[in-house]
């Protein structure tokens, strides 16, 4: 089950899965093109749901989790639109949007999947941070601030739930072109097929990201466990 996969990076995580033969779970809050990538996959002959569920409803979030059935992969992916507003200017509504996306959901999901996983034999869970947790520019604090709770809920779920069975990774990007940051890559002149491709090596990829996720689901990482991978061709390392 991946988070947000109607488009982006989540769209290439579940792509990448199903190449690797895992069945497909889709929650997104765009169900059009949740289910166009269901469907996709299905004419593949992956077997592939989508449903549709608001992240930020956490009684709704809740209710799915203690009813999806058994899963043995969670990758809570889904972000809302990032804010960019001066720190004194930001409302208390933009930093409860932020937190119930990217901090309650994947808290309730994991733990009420983490739940099951860990009363059914394991499971993997893979959490997407951001680089903005170690480099936070101006004007996305809130995003920041979730992102690097999620980090914590990470290494506490893979401390807890790691004897149980259950491993609890994160993946933290470096800058992908995707729809969510459409308007900062269209300013720096970068084109359609120059964002798919990686713009000649020197922009990420949402595949080199999704490869790095798949990879932490698979049994490949049986041994990595309460990790946050940065994905950022050494970026950090640099600073
Ligand atoms: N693109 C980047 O540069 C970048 C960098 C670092 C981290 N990330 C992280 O990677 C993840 C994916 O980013 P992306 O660029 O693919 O974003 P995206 O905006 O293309 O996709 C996000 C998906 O989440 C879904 N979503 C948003 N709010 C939701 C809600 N309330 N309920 C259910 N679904 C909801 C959207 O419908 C969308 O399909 C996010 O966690 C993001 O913070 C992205």
């Amino acid at each position: 089950m991946v988070t947000g996969a109607a488009r982006g990076i989540g769209e290439a995580t579940v792509r990448q899965l199903a190449s690797m033969g895992a069945d497909i779970l889709i929650v997104d809050l765009n169900a059009e093109r949740a289910n166009a990538v269901a469907a996709d996959l299905k004419a593949q002959g992956t077997k592939a749901e989508a449903t549709t569920v608001d992240l930020t409803d956490r009684a709704a979030t809740l209710d799915f989790a203690r009813n999806v059935g058994k899963l043995d992969i969670l990758v809570n992916n889904a972000a809302p639109a990032q804010t960019s507003a001066d720190f004194l200017d930001i409302p208390d509504s933009e930093w409860e949007l932020q937190f119930a996306v990217i901090m309650w959901a994947p808290l309730i999901l994991s733990r009420e999947i983490g739940r099951a996983m860990s009363e059914s034999g394991g499971g993997a869970i893979v959490n997407i941070s951001s680089m903005s947790v170690k480099n936070p520019v101006p004007y996305v604090a809130p995003y920041a601030a979730a992102k690097s709770a999620l980090e914590i809920i990470t290494r506490v779920t893979a401390a807890e739930l790691g004897p149980k069975g259950v491993r609890a990774n994160a993946v933290a990007p470096t800058f992908v072109p995707t729809e969510r940051n459409r308007p900062v890559w269209e300013r720096m002149g970068v084109s359609e097929e120059a964002a798919r491709t990686g713009h000649g090596g020197t922009m990420a990829t949402t595949s080199d990201v999704a490869d790095v996720i798949a990879w932490l689901c698979s049994p490949a990482s049986s041994y990595v466990n309460g990790q946050v991978l940065y994905v950022d061709r050494g970026a950090l390392s640099a600073t």
